[in-house]
């Protein structure tokens, strides 16, 4: 699959197969994140992954009772420098190395941005001075969902100037 193939067909999957993503491809996928790019290559962010059962319940208590995490295989909680400007870019970026590299290799993703912070940096020793930059649940895809709509290409770019659509 070409990147542009894996944009194009990737959904959120919230929903997934009680099978294990074998250790290669999950170090693949991580290796996709690590591999990013980052201002001034500084690379502020750190990826926590969880494979715990007992730990994703306790994650899905600290991000409001989320169900699908539970039956997640992997949950990144990951975590950025906030005393560096870019963080939250760089740490984006690496996130989304890893869904496209997750999803060419056959398995779904969806970011998770609706957690209690305190709680979920205490779950996973998070160092105080860290922010939680989003969470990432991987699995084997157990939904096929339909693409969720898009703004208009005219709505999203502009030639030259604000004011020059499309
Ligand atoms: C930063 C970010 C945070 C998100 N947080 C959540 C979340 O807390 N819960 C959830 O179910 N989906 C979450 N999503 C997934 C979005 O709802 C989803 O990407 C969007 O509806 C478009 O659907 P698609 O990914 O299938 O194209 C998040 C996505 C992003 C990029």
């Amino acid at each position: 699959m070409d990147v542009f193939k894996a944009i194009e067909t990737r959904r959120s999957i919230r929903k997934y197969e009680d099978r294990r993503i074998p250790e290669d491809l999950a170090r693949k996928i991580l290796e996709a994140g690590r591999l990013a790019p980052s201002a001034a290559n500084r690379q502020p962010w750190a990826a926590i992954v969880v494979r715990d059962p007992e730990m994703k319940k306790s994650i899905a208590v600290a991000c409001n009772d989320c169900e699908y995490i539970a039956g997640c295989d992997i949950f990144i909680v990951c975590i950025g420098d906030p005393q560096d400007k870019w963080y939250q870019i760089d740490a984006a970026i690496a996130l989304e190395h890893m869904v496209l590299t997750a999803w060419e290799n056959g398995i779904g993703s969806c970011y998770f941005g609706y957690y209690n912070e305190e709680h979920l940096k205490s779950l996973v020793h998070a160092p105080p001075d860290m922010k939680v930059v989003a969470c990432l649940a991987l699995g084997y895809p157990a939904e096929s969902p339909a693409a969720r709509p898009r703004k208009s290409f005219d709505d999203l770019v502009y030639r030259e100037k604000y004011s020059h659509r499309g």
